[in-house]
């Protein structure tokens, strides 16, 4: 395991004391937050959007409650010292403060996450406040919402025009003063994400897609490896094409077997002859 002590606010607000970037990426699984945290990677997000990259729906949507305690557990038990965050799931904190903070403490208390995380602006400060005052670290999602991707026109940059970019600006205050220690910003014009990180007091401002400002990156695990089949979002850089390794290793599986030259006898057991001879003659 890497060496090192369990991640806390503290040290990543050191980070960024520093001017040391903070890396984030998401994550679903056990093995895969293992070789996150062999990478020394800061911040780990369950995100939501396990309802496309694991669970094959066409949307964040679905995803339930369960869902997500399920992988945040394994998560965890893979990263046991990484900073990890667990994804709101649509509808668990939506209807009211209290369903945001009883939702929120699941995750704390049966998954043994450090944080949570819940989309939108202004409109959930009161979900972020609640949360805060329960004792729970939060993080506001600003800019491309996958939740809210319906009303928002797509999956496409928010606050391009100077209006929108002014609500987002405001949203992060008001975020950042409702208690969050940490906003990402997805998919929002670099001049934007520019400006909140600047006007950011006491709050880690986070980039997907919104540039190098930010005191820090988050990439979706599956994109940055080549594992999700359906897309690869424009800001997304592939760092190693596993996707492609595991298509070439399964396409020999299925070939080896065919052909009959797989298995070879180091992948099987065998049995001594006089077992063997004794077997046998219990059989007659
Ligand atoms: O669910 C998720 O992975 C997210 C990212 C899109 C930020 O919320």
């Amino acid at each position: 395991m890497v060496d090192r002590k369990k991640l806390t606010i503290p040290y990543l607000f050191e980070k960024v004391h520093n001017c040391e970037p903070i890396t984030w990426l998401t994550c679903y699984d056990y093995p895969t937050a293992y070789f996150q945290e062999q990478a020394g990677i800061d911040m780990i997000l369950v995100g939501d959007s396990l309802g496309m990259t694991i669970l094959g729906y066409d949307s964040t949507l679905p995803v339930t409650m369960e869902d997500m305690i399920t992988h945040s557990k394994a998560v965890r038990r893979g990263a046991p010292t990484a900073f990890v965050i667990g994804d709101m799931p649509y509808m668990s904190y939506q209807p009211s403060v209290e369903s945001a903070i009883r939702n929120a403490g699941r995750f704390m208390a049966e998954a043994g996450c450090d944080a949570i995380k819940l989309e939108g602006g202004t409109e959930m400060a009161d979900r972020i406040e609640g949360i805060v005052k329960a004792g729970i670290p939060a993080i506001g999602h600003l800019g491309l919402t996958p939740q809210s991707a319906s009303a928002l026109g797509g999956f496409k940059v928010q606050g391009k025009g100077a209006l929108q970019a002014k609500k987002i600006i405001e949203s992060a205050k008001a975020l950042e003063q409702a208690g969050a220690f940490c906003i990402l910003l997805e998919m929002v014009p670099d001049r934007v994400c520019e400006i909140i990180t600047k006007r950011a007091e006491n709050c880690i401002i986070m980039s997907l897609g919104s540039g190098p400002s930010a005191h820090g990156q988050l990439l979706i695990y599956h994109d940055c490896f080549g594992l999700y089949p359906k897309f690869k979002p424009r800001m997304a850089k592939v760092f190693g094409e596993a996707g492609k390794v595991i298509q070439e290793g399964l396409n020999l599986y299925v070939k080896e077997v065919t052909e009959k030259t797989f298995p070879q006898p180091e992948n099987w057991f065998g049995m001594k002859d006089d077992e063997y001879e004794a077997l046998l003659e219990m059989l007659d």
